[in-house]
């Protein structure tokens, strides 16, 4: 999704921009600009259709000088990708510059109402409008206008604006999409995340809905909707800038699956009870878990995926019945929900707008609600509280495919259904336990897991060329295998589905004939038969089948599938985790032997926040 950023201070804005863009091109991207105010504090702006390449070569071609400036990398919503369409966007006399990150809701309106006042448009974008109605409002005071402007905008945005008539000021505002500002030095940056502003500064704040944020070189001032001083902590970035990088590997999805082993612990060691049968980490008194009637666990995408694992866990482990629903449902089909049910919100980024909007659907209802997210002072996780946030220590993920998120959403599914299943009875304390053991026991497992890497290879490089790739399971295996799925599709651009096993014979074993490659998982010994019946009508079809399998389940499993990939054994509810990692890296080679940017695929972006 489109990432902005902006500067101010002394040095010359142009390549700080340009880095700012970069570190923000995991969020997908089809275009990119920059706007700088230079000599005679004329505004110049430069924009490029494509890879931030083109953009920079434009530059070398026809520079951008000057100390203050925005940039944005488009992820295309309103209108082709076209250097047209890219932003900054201006008014008619190119006065004010405005870069936008989010939906105009109401763009057509205000484009008739400025076109009736002498706007002339040139791009079919929705931000454009802003750029019109600022200079339409503007008496004098950006500050102003900006306040106007938000208060007749319907939609979500986060905006960088500069403007000639105030050439030492940066302006930024924000509703619903994410925006971060950062000041050290006698410089001020904005952006849309926190990788773009750690070169620069560890000390951020984040905007609040309809605020706005004023920065000159003397420091940030922000203002709330109605242009009162408002007061924000600034929080500490204590990741490192090098955890944002590739650190060696090929691409970062590499590099991120091969993290999942520290992901793991880092997630579960300041969860693991300390006195047995304690679990301060969970928002939750024992009453109040015994009192809970239902849970809906609603996410988007991948995250979703990790929600299903979670409804097979906590059904199994504490009795309670699970609803897992994807949230740009969830938002408009009038759900039952109120008091005493719990509503998870699962999220990597912690912005992505469905899932907001789910959650804050559920608030409005009166449930309790929680959150699942890895962002640290992301919407989500402001909306949900310190307390109700669960946070997934799985470090920034980069590579637009989730892959160590996913893995600590699972853990985390996992921990919360230990934990509701001993405060509601129904899982013996030794059980609960010789789980928490197995959890400990994780990050070494996945590490072996990590060592399929050069079989997956291999058999990559061989199936590459397969234009369908059908992935089957059975119960936790089944929405295992509905990731696996999505994460084949998403990098390889295979077409990939996933089907529960038992379904097959319901209509997609038609689709099976010679040639067709069909991945089963294999971990559930109690399904162990029953998977293996329908694999032998998939290989009576002449479709090859090649098995992700827990090792103690290899035996049994060997002669009715082409080959087996081992992973180690584990319990039931975790070996899942465990199998993910083969699938993985199974999208990964297959996608690196096609040729495809991996960390990029076409037309996603890392962080949905439209809706
Ligand atoms: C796929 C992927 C997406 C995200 C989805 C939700 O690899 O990453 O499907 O899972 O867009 O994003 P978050 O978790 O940020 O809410």
């Amino acid at each position: 999704m489109c990432g902005i950023v902006g500067y101010i201070g002394k040095r010359n804005a142009a390549p700080i921009l340009m880095d700012g863009l970069e570190k923000l091109s995991y969020r997908g991207y089809d275009s990119a600009g920059i706007a700088v105010i230079g000599a005679g504090d004329r505004i110049t702006v430069r924009k490029a259709k494509g890879r931030l390449e083109n953009l920079a070569a434009l530059l070398a071609a026809s520079p951008a000088e000057g100390c203050v400036g925005i940039g944005h990398t488009r992820w295309a919503t309103h209108g082709e990708p076209s250097d047209l369409n890219a932003h900054p966007h201006t008014d008619v006399k190119g006065g004010i510059a405005v870069v936008h990150n989010g939906i105009i809701e109401n763009h057509e309106a205000l484009r008739r109402f400025l076109t009736a006042e002498g706007a002339v448009f040139v791009s079919q974008t929705d931000t454009e409008v802003i750029a019109h109605l600022l200079k339409h409002l503007y008496r004098g005071d950006m500050k102003e206008a900006l306040l106007r402007a938000i208060a007749m905008l319907e939609g979500s945005y986060a905006l960088g604006v500069v403007c000639d008539a105030e050439p030492g000021v940066l302006y930024c505002a924000r509703n619903d999409s994410p925006l971060v500002v950062g000041f050290r030095d006698g410089e001020g940056f904005i952006a849309s995340d926190i990788p773009a502003l750690l070169s620069h500064t560890r000390d951020v704040l984040f905007l609040e809905d309809k605020e706005i944020a004023r920065l000159d070189l003397g420091g940030v001032s922000v203002y709330d909707a109605y242009g009162t001083p408002s007061h924000h902590e600034l929080f500490h970035v204590d990741w490192d800038i090098d955890s944002a990088e590739k650190g060696g590997y090929a691409h970062y999805m590499l590099k991120e699956i091969h993290e999942q082993p520290e992901a793991l612990q880092k997630t579960f060691a300041p969860r693991r009870p300390q006195t047995p049968g304690v679990y301060e980490w969970l928002p939750l008194s024992p009453e109040e878990a015994r009192r809970l009637r239902k849970i809906s666990i609603v996410a988007c995408g991948t995250a979703y995926h990790a929600g299903v694992i979670g409804k097979y866990a906590i059904e199994r482990l504490a009795r309670l019945p699970v609803e897992a629903e994807i949230a740009s449902e969830y938002r408009y089909r009038d759900p039952i929900i109120g008091e005493e049910e719990l509503f998870i919100a699962v999220s990597q980024s912690g912005e992505t707008a469905d899932t907001l909007a789910a959650l804050r659907e559920a608030k409005r209802r009166g449930a309790r609600v929680m959150a699942v997210c890895n962002v640290v002072g992301s919407t989500i996780a402001r909306e949900v509280g310190e307390v109700g946030t669960l946070y997934t220590y799985a470090g920034p993920e980069i590579a637009v495919a989730s892959t160590k998120a996913y893995m600590t959403q699972v853990e985390m599914m996992v921990m919360l259904a230990i934990a509701l299943g001993e405060l509601r009875g129904t899982l013996p304390r030794q059980e609960a336990d010789r789980m928490l053991r197995e959890l400990a026991q994780l990050p070494a497992k996945a590490h072996q897991a990590l060592e399929s890497e050069p079989l997956l290879q291999r058999f990559a490089a061989g199936a590459s060329q397969k234009k369908h790739v059908f992935f089957v399971g059975r119960g936790l295996d089944y929405a295992l295998s509905m990731e696996a799925a999505l994460k084949l599709k998403e990098v390889s651009y295979i077409f990939s589905e996933a089907y529960a096993a038992g379904e097959l014979k319901h209509g997609p074993i038609a689709l099976l004939q010679p040639g067709r490659l069909v991945v089963a998982t294999i971990t559930q010994p109690a399904l162990l038969e029953k998977t293996i019946s329908n694999l032998r009508e998939v290989t009576a079809r002449g479709a090859t089948v090649v098995a992700v399998c827990r090792e103690s389940l290899v035996e049994k499993v060997e002669g009715s599938v082409e080959q087996i990939i081992p992973i180690p054994d584990a319990d039931d509810l975790l070996a899942p985790l465990l199998a993910v990692i083969p699938l993985q890296l199974f999208a990964y080679c297959m996608a690196v032997s096609r040729g495809c940017d991996v960390d990029k695929p076409r037309n996603l972006a890392k962080s949905v926040t439209v809706e």
